[in-house]
C-alpha cells in the first residue's frame, strides 16, 4: 500500500518559526515518529513526503538517521494541504490503485491503525479513521450566539489515515479545483462528489499536534508507550 504524508505546513498555530514537524518531541522530530509507525506498519510498502524544498535538507537528514527499510520519496508541497495532497497523487506509480493519507502532525498513529485502513481499503472506495465526539458540540454564528446542537450521537471527529481509490481521488481533486473547493480533508472532496467514505475506529490518541499544549500531551503519550514497552 502507498502512503502519502503531507507534511508541507508551516505550523502557524503551534506559533514556531520552521515547520512544526521538525520540533522535537520525546528526543525525536514529529515526523519521525510519524514515519517509525509507517515503517513499522506491515502493509505500507512506499511512503511519500509531501513537503516544501526549503525542509528537505532537514528531511533527508531524519530519513539518514532512521535508516528505514522502505522507499522514500519526497514530493514537493503546495499552498494548502489540499494542493499538497493533489501534488502527492500525481507522483503515484501507476502501479497504486490505493492509497493513504495520513498528517505527518499525526505523529502518535498506531501501527495497527495503518494496517487496519490498509486492510479496509480493499473493500470500499473511501474510509477515514475517526472517533466518537465527546462533547456536544454547538454551531454558532459570527456574533457568539448559538445556531443550533447537532445530535452527538451522529458527531465523529475526522482523523487520518484515509484511505481512497486513487482513480477516484484524483477524480475528486479536479472536480474541486474546477468547482474551487476548499476543504481541510480529502473525505470532504470524496463526499461532495456522492462517493460512500465509511468511517473506522481511529484512535483517542492519534492527535493532530497543532498547539504547543499538544506537544505536553504527546510527550507524555510517548513517555507512557515506552514505559510499557
Ligand atoms: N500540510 C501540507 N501542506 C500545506 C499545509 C499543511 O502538507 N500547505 C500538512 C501539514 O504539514 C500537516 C497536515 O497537513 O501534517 C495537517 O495540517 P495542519 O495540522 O493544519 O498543519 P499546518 O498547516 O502546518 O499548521 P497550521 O494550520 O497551524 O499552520
Ligand atoms: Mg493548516
Amino acid at each position: 500500500m502507498h502512503l502519502l504524508i503531507p507534511a508541507a505546513g508551516t505550523g502557524r498555530r503551534m506559533g514556531s518559526d520552521r515547520n512544526k514537524l521538525l520540533l522535537v518531541v520525546g528526543s525525536k522530530p514529529i515526523i519521525a515518529w510519524t514515519l517509525l509507525a509507517a515503517e513499522a506498519a506491515s502493509l505500507i510498502s512506499w511512503i511519500g513526503i509531501i513537503s516544501q524544498p526549503y525542509d528537505w535538507q532537514d528531511f533527508q537528514t531524519i530519513l539518514t538517521q532512521l535508516k528505514l527499510s522502505k522507499p522514500v520519496e519526497l514530493i514537493q508541497g503546495g499552498s494548502t494541504r489540499q494542493e499538497s495532497v493533489y501534488n502527492g497523487l500525481q507522483a503515484l506509480s501507476h502501479s497504486a490503485k490505493e492509497v493513504l493519507i495520513h498528517d505527518g502532525a499525526r505523529c502518535l498513529a498506531t501501527p495497527d491503525l495503518f494496517n487496519s485502513c490498509a486492510q479496509a481499503i480493499r473493500d470500499c472506495p473511501g474510509l477515514i479513521a475517526a472517533v466518537p465526539v465527546k462533547d456536544t458540540i454547538k454551531v454558532v454564528d459570527e456574533n457568539g450566539i448559538i445556531q443550533s446542537t447537532p445530535d452527538r450521537r451522529q458527531l465523529w471527529a475526522a482523523q487520518t489515515p484515509q484511505g481512497f481509490d486513487v482513480k477516484l481521488l484524483k477524480q475528486c481533486h479536479a472536480e474541486g479545483v474546477r468547482q474551487g473547493w476548499e476543504v481541510t480533508d480529502d473525505a470532504a472532496l470524496f463526499e461532495k462528489c456522492g462517493f460512500p467514505v465509511r468511517v473506522i475506529e481511529g484512535e483517542e490518541t492519534n492527535l493532530k499536534l497543532t498547539t504547543p499544549q499538544d506537544l505536553a500531551i504527546a510527550e507524555f503519550i510517548l513517555k507512557t508507550r515506552l514505559g510499557e514497552e
